[in-house]
């Protein structure tokens, strides 16, 4: 655990679905304890509580931030339908921290994965100061929406455009994204509230390249990482959600070419001006980030 830890961003004890209804005590004893043992340095602690209409909800929240509440970073909160769902836990998380003499808030990440949730995510976005950010949760989502599927993330074969007949010629497919208007929309609905989008899950550990390509085409839309269910996919994250070299080393020129980002300068070809300058900014800034905890990185970059 201390290793996983140390590899991660951050580490999430998760007491919600995957844990049978007999382990959901011991589930939170045991994160409990862990929490309470390892020293997880810079690495952030997360909890994914069970759904506030759980029999077990209320006892995930005033237990673990009455017992171990000052080395609680974030409370995922699964299955939020809208604002209300996190104006309760907000209104919690005060009690409790006036009550056990919190030093910090507790901060509160959604898992975005009901068809009212999507319905409702500016509300959700902005709901409380204590909104950290969210998460797409394609398993629940796909189920609540009734789509046709059978996944955790990813693709699906048969969700496809068919280019028009043309006389006997095979006819080409494209596969087709399946969770592009979910990501667009929590982006957008997190990027105006100053939050963090997440994608969630992938489930075919199996399939290393169809993680990556979720992983990326998440990165590539505006999210800031992703959940690693197993630990080949922590390097994959690690990979995907670290900006490219060479994109950082021309968002480098960018802003060397146009120090203060007014006016217009060609590079390469490429017209940059005030708008490619800001997301220059974006990607080193990202890069520095990334670089404060990954030396082989921070080398790669030059930053
Ligand atoms: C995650 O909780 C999901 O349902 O995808
Ligand atoms: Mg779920």
């Amino acid at each position: 655990l201390p290793d996983l830890a140390k590899r991660s961003d951050v580490l999430l004890g998760n007491l919600e679905d995957a844990i049978p209804i007999e382990a959901k005590e011991a589930a939170r004893k045991g994160f409990i304890e862990m929490a309470s043992k390892v020293d997880f340095g810079s690495t952030g602690l997360w909890t994914r509580i069970n759904a506030l209409n759980s029999p077990w909800a209320l006892a995930d929240i005033t237990e673990i931030v009455g017992a171990v509440g000052n080395k609680l970073d974030v409370i995922m909160l699964p299955k939020v339908d809208g604002p209300w769902d996190v104006h309760y836990l907000d209104q919690l998380l005060a009690q409790l921290e006036g009550r056990y003499g919190l030093k910090k808030p507790v901060l509160i990440h959604a898992i975005l994965e009901t068809a009212q949730g999507v319905n409702n995510v500016e509300a959700i976005a902005t709901a409380s100061p204590r909104m950290h950010g969210m998460s797409l949760g394609p398993a629940d989502l796909a189920a609540s929406r009734a789509m046709k599927t059978t996944r955790v993330g990813g693709g699906h074969p048969e969700y496809k455009v068919l280019a028009d007949a043309d006389g006997e010629k095979p006819r080409a497919t494209s596969q087709q994204d399946l969770w592009h208007y979910t990501i667009a929309k929590m982006v957008d609905a997190c990027a105006a509230a100053g939050i963090k989008p997440f994608y969630g899950p992938f489930g075919d550990f199996s399939d290393a390249a169809a993680c990556e390509a979720q992983f990326r085409n998440a990165f590539l839309m505006g999210c800031l990482g992703a959940w690693s269910l197993h630990p080949s996919q922590i390097e994959i994250a690690k990979k995907v959600f670290s900006p490219d070299p060479t994109e950082v080393a021309f968002a480098k020129k960018i802003v060397e070419a146009m120090p203060d980002g007014a006016g217009a300068v060609m590079i390469d070809g490429k017209m940059q001006d005030d708008a490619t300058w800001k997301q220059a900014k974006v990607l080193l800034d990202l890069a520095k980030l990334v670089a404060t905890k990954d030396p082989a990185m921070a080398a790669r970059y030059g930053v």
